[in-house]
């Protein structure tokens, strides 16, 4: 979840009204009151809307948003600021927010076009120098990877040298200092500096959108150490919340509806190559949340393909252990089967586990034979599952040692789930396979569970008592801004024949005021100003523009599936859509102002009940006439 929808998700809009003294009352789904932004103690021309977090006033305002609207219209905020301000009432951390933001932006793309200009020069020692001709072997011999696939992954070749990357910087006009931020160099002791990169394979790490970001370096020297070097932490590198492949994988993931992560980079280019394309891959830590939940914007079906090395196996009863002692510790390596379930559950996500066999990685799985992937894949267990079959394939299951020892292990998951049904189908299946009669499976009580189970962060929502969600969900209505901001924001070009077809109707062009959410309006804004000039194409201009705290916004609605089909249906969704949200807005206000208008005998309210009502007569008409146009 972006940052934005995180803040919506956790800030309650009745909360913000009461803290600014606003007294709402109940009126179905809505809540109504006075408005704070103008006297009038008079007609309560306000109402807020829990479902969607938004407001609206009726009245002399005539101004409705989201809650980023409301604090900034109440404190005189921008929306930077408020975002600020909303995001510390969260406790959620903004880290791209820092005042020196736009001298930072342009600082990192000077490090990104650094590390473009790294992907060249290492390419370029590989395919074209007698010294990454060994190196060259390696990856197609090897590894089995064919020449597309290295260059479609940007592979290359860091020489056997200490200084070569070094000299070939300072010829291009960068200092040192700059090579060292991005992660280049190592520093010596007395001065001066160093490659850190020697004779490996550099594989580029690139974001969701395909920014540099850093390297992961392969030794071709197995005496090297370490197997794997990676770019130090730097601003544009932060291991936590990056996954490898995410930049070519998100259309597949989303396609598949599925994402697999696996453990290593060179899996994630064979699994790519073998026709498998919805393949990740951490950076040798252990899965963060904000990894999955980075992935969750694409699927919720989550399926980790784990080696099976036996410190891997080793691990999952590590990770129970290590769990009861410390609980929320992040930075556990191996698979925390307690960690993951929790994942699970606050992300709503399905996450399963597929196991290797025969001691193979997934590059080898697949060099022995493509579609086993596929089924591999297709049998992925849940957590639960794995690690009582793990547990159960180890030991002696009729050993009654061995039977408490598991019952006891696994007992420990299953008390910890959210949902009893799923608790019982599990402490169901746990009784078959130890062959005991499932009442002596009582589990460690709920309640001390629950106290050990107090979220690490403290803004967190407790877990709840119920099987209920515990994310809260987008609100359908912020669903469809998004789809039509996305369909905008990728066709541009209809925006101009969309206003023109409006207009034909009587209705007004589309604008901010189509848009309840703030981070929606500034994106349009921007697409607007994108069709009024003519250097840079809408996605360029809008990404030039961005504020750093959109980008999150802006990448989820270029996540959005690309609308396909020809320009004039494409057309015709897109004023559906739009009609579809004035629709929804405008009768919602019709009742809201009828009702209220009753209640306080305002005429003024019924005047404005009225003038809506006609404008969305205007829009069924619209609609009407767009499905005749598609019957024709
Ligand atoms: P593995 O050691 O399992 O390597 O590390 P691998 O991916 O199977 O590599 P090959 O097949 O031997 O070439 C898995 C992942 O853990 C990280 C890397 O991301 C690697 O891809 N790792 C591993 C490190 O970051 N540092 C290391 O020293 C080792
Ligand atoms: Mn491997």
């Amino acid at each position: 979840m972006a940052s934005i929808d995180e803040i919506k998700s956790r800030i309650d809009i009745l909360d913000l009204a009461a803290e600014a003294g606003v007294k709402l009352r109940r009126t179905g789904r809505n809540y109504t009151g006075f408005c704070p932004f103008h006297s009038n103690t008079r007609t309560p021309a306000f109402v807020v809307w829990p479902e969607s977090g938004t407001w609206r006033c009726f009245g002399e305002c005539n101004e409705g948003g989201d809650i980023f609207k409301f604090v900034m219209k109440k404190e005189g905020l921008d929306f930077k600021e408020a975002l600020q301000r909303l995001a510390e009432k969260a406790g959620v951390t903004l880290e791209r927010l820092q005042p020196e933001k736009l001298e930072q932006k342009e600082e990192n793309q000077r490090l990104r076009n650094l590390l473009e200009d790294a992907v060249m020069f290492y390419r370029h020692q590989l395919l074209n120098t007698e010294a990454g001709k060994f190196a060259l072997t390696y990856l197609l011999e090897k590894r089995n990877l064919t020449l597309p696939t290295i260059e479609a992954f940007g592979l290359g070749y860091a020489p056997h040298s200490w200084d070569a990357t070094l000299n070939y910087f300072r010829g291009k006009h960068y200092t040192e200092q700059d090579i060292l931020d991005v992660g280049l160099l190592s520093e010596r002791e007395n001065g001066g500096y160093y490659d850190k990169f020697r004779h490996r394979v550099m594989i580029p790490i690139r974001d969701e959108n395909g920014r540099m970001t850093g390297f992961g370096g392969r030794i071709l020297d197995p005496n090297d150490i370490p197997k794997f070097m990676n770019s130090p932490q730097t601003v544009l590198f932060d291991k936590g919340r990056l996954l490898y492949g995410l930049d070519r994988a998100r259309k597949p993931i989303r396609a598949a509806d599925q994402a697999v992560i696996v453990e290593g980079y060179l899996d994630v280019i064979a699994v790519h190559q073998a026709g498998y394309e919805n393949v990740v891959s951490p950076m040798g830590t252990a899965l963060t949340e904000d990894q999955l939940r980075m992935l969750k914007r694409f699927t919720r079906k989550i399926v980790l393909a784990l080696d099976p090395d036996v410190a891997g196996q080793k691990a999952v009863l590590r990770g129970l252990d290590a769990a009861r002692e410390a609980m929320d510790r992040e930075e556990e390596h191996g698979f925390d089967a307690r960690g993951l379930l929790r994942h699970e559950s606050r992300l709503q996500a399905d996450l399963r586990v597929a196991t290797m066999p025969d001691a193979l990685d997934p590059d080898e799985i697949v060099a022995r034979e493509p579609a086993e992937w596929a089924r591999l894949i297709a049998d992925a267990k849940p957590i639960v599952e794995h690690v009582l079959d793990v547990l159960v394939s180890e030991q002696d299951v009729n050993d009654p040692k061995v039977k408490a020892e598991i019952a006891s292990r696994v007992l420990t998951l299953i008390e910890d789930l959210q949902n009893p049904v799923e608790r019982d189908s599990y402490r169901q299946m746990l009784a078959r396979r130890l062959k005991v009669d499932e009442r002596s499976l009582t589990g460690p009580k709920r309640v001390g569970e629950a106290v050990r189970r107090m979220p690490a962060r403290k803004a967190e929502p407790a877990p709840s008592p119920s099987a209920a969600p515990l994310a809260v969900p987008v609100s359908p209505f912020r669903k469809m801004e998004a789809a039509c901001l996305g369909h905008v924001l990728r066709r541009p070009d209809l925006l101009p024949r969309l206003d023109r077809r409006l207009q034909e109707s009587g209705l007004s062009a589309l604008s901010v005021a189509d848009f309840e959410y703030t981070d929606y309006q500034a994106i349009l804004l921007l697409i607007q100003g994108s069709l009024e000039q003519d250097e840079a194409d809408t996605t360029a201009f809008v990404s030039a523009r961005l504020a750093d705290e959109l980008s999150e916004t802006h990448s989820e609605l270029l996540a959005q599936p690309v609308p396909k089909g020809a320009d004039d249906r494409l057309l015709d969704e897109l004023t559906r859509q739009v009609l579809q949200m004035r629709r929804t807005v405008l009768s919602e206000s019709v009742n809201q102002l009828r009702f209220l208008a009753e209640e306080t005998h305002a005429s003024e309210l019924n005047r404005s009940a009225q003038q809506y009502a006609r404008v969305l007569q205007a829009i069924d008409q619209a609609r009407k006439r767009l499905s005749e146009y598609r019957r024709e």
